[in-house]
């Protein structure tokens, strides 16, 4: 398993290109199986979740053209097995995006039901209930969720939680239903407006996205499109945090600052300077004071619980108290124990961490436990004197693509081991 060896306590300069957001391509990547025309993508993120993704729809019998780095060209014309297997499943619980396009193109769809993992238990009984709710009949068997359906019919449906991929499995179960679909409490993120985009390109009629009421009247057939990945909003704000925490000053380039709003304004309440410099273009520095200050992660638009994580890091390195608390997953924050080894004081208390800085941070040999997790590992050993190794990096290739190449783009010390 690769590793990551960090040499600390380095400054930063320099641009940074962000890349297209992962939790965008990932559904339209899905997208694609709800026509039998081409479906070309670009500013498609190089993450390993986005090959996984490739790989199951080429499992399932689509073809997948990739003729530049970052360009996808999808073709369901030919999909002739309806199964979204344990084995990817497993490692990654975005294949249950197929659920929704499957069940509604071809009135078949068998996903295996995802276990829980790192940071909670992440069950998707609220996208199967929607689908239930628009004529899916929906068997258990063996660990498999079987769908089945002849034609969707449109439904009102009111999720009693807001779900980013249940909100997205519905609208693209929607768009090819009899009729019209209506969700309440619809997720609003920036990445079910792009989703909402690619469809509306496709020939699907929606209207609402981003608001918490989504309306969708299901078409006979979609046609293919050529859309651009959003960027990603989280990779932009570890970036800015990055910058922060080493007290550096970088730019970043090919960003929509419009997407991390509650990001900036809580940096900007720590005492990070951001400014937008040019069009998709931020310039961070963070060699002023830093001051704590408290976050409680929401739904979009509030603090997104995917940057958690690296705020906490962040916190670890700002001055008096502050408190972190996680909102949305019941178990994010294996990373307070990892941070404690690098001498950061934190105190957990149920869904909250509580943070005393600054704490003078030391590299040690840590452990990655999930994506967001590994992140904030990175950051603190960009502040930690000496050396950091960190180990089971691979949870972070799932989401950042070449992270170090990024930071060492930047001139920070950091390289991986091959193991
Ligand atoms: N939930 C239920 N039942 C359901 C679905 C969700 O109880 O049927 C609960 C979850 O357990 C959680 C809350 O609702 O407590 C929100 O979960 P959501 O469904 O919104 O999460 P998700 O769709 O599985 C996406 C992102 C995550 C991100 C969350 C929250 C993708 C592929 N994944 O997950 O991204 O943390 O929304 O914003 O879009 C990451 O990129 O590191 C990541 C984990």
């Amino acid at each position: 398993m690769d590793k990551f060896r960090i040499n600390g306590g380095k400054r930063l300069s320099g641009r940074v290109a962000i890349s297209g957001a992962k939790n965008s391509a990932l559904p339209c990547l899905a997208a694609a199986l709800l026509t039998p025309k081409n479906v070309t993508l670009r500013n498609v993120p190089y993450v390993r979740d986005l090959i996984t993704m490739r790989r199951l729809l080429e499992d399932l019998g689509c073809t997948v053209l990739v003729p530049e780095l970052r360009t996808h060209e999808i073709n369901a014309g030919t999909v002739e097995n309806f199964e979204a297997p344990y084995d990817l499943v497993k490692t990654m619980r975005a294949s249950v995006l197929a659920l929704g396009p499957l069940v509604t193109r071809f009135g078949e769809a068998h996903v295996s039901l995802p276990g829980g993992c790192a940071i909670g238990q992440r069950p998707i009984e609220l996208h199967l209930m929607a689908l239930e709710k628009m004529g899916a009949k929906i068997e258990l068997q063996n660990g498999i969720v079987k769908a089945n359906a002849s034609r969707l019919r449109g439904a009102d449906i009111e999720f009693e939680t807001v779900t980013v991929t249940g909100t997205e499995n519905l609208m693209m179960a929607a768009v090819l239903a009899q009729g019209t679909t209506r969700i309440y409490n619809a997720a609003c993120e920036p990445e079910i407006v792009d989703l909402a985009n690619l469809l509306t390109k496709m020939g699907a009629r929606i209207e609402g996205t981003g608001t918490p009421t989504v309306t969708i009247t299901g078409v006979d057939a979609l046609d293919g499109a050529d859309h651009r990945i959003i960027p990603d909003r989280i990779e932009t704000g570890t970036f800015l945090i990055a910058a922060a925490i080493t007290r550096s000053g970088i730019e970043l380039n090919n960003c929509e600052p419009g997407h991390l709003l509650a990001v900036i304004e809580k940096l900007q309440k720590v005492g990070v300077k951001i400014e937008q410099t040019g069009d998709g273009t931020l310039f961070v520095s963070g060699d002023g004071k830093l001051r704590g200050v408290d976050v409680a992660t929401a739904v979009y638009p509030g603090f997104p619980t995917d940057m958690q994580a690296q705020y906490l890091a962040l916190m670890t390195q700002a001055e008096g108290d502050s408190v972190v608390t996680e909102s949305i997953f019941e178990n994010r924050f294996l990373h307070a124990s990892e941070l404690q080894r690098l001498g950061a004081r934190i105190r957990m208390s149920g869904h909250s961490a509580h943070i005393h800085g600054p704490a003078p941070l030391a590299g040690a040999q840590l452990i990655a436990s999930d994506l967001r997790a590994s992140a904030s590992l990175v950051l603190a050993g960009l502040a930690a004197e000496g050396e950091t190794w960190i180990d089971r990096v691979y949870h972070i290739d799932r989401g950042y693509e070449r992270i170090e190449e990024k930071l060492r783009g930047v001139g920070a010390e950091i390289e991986r081991v091959k193991g």
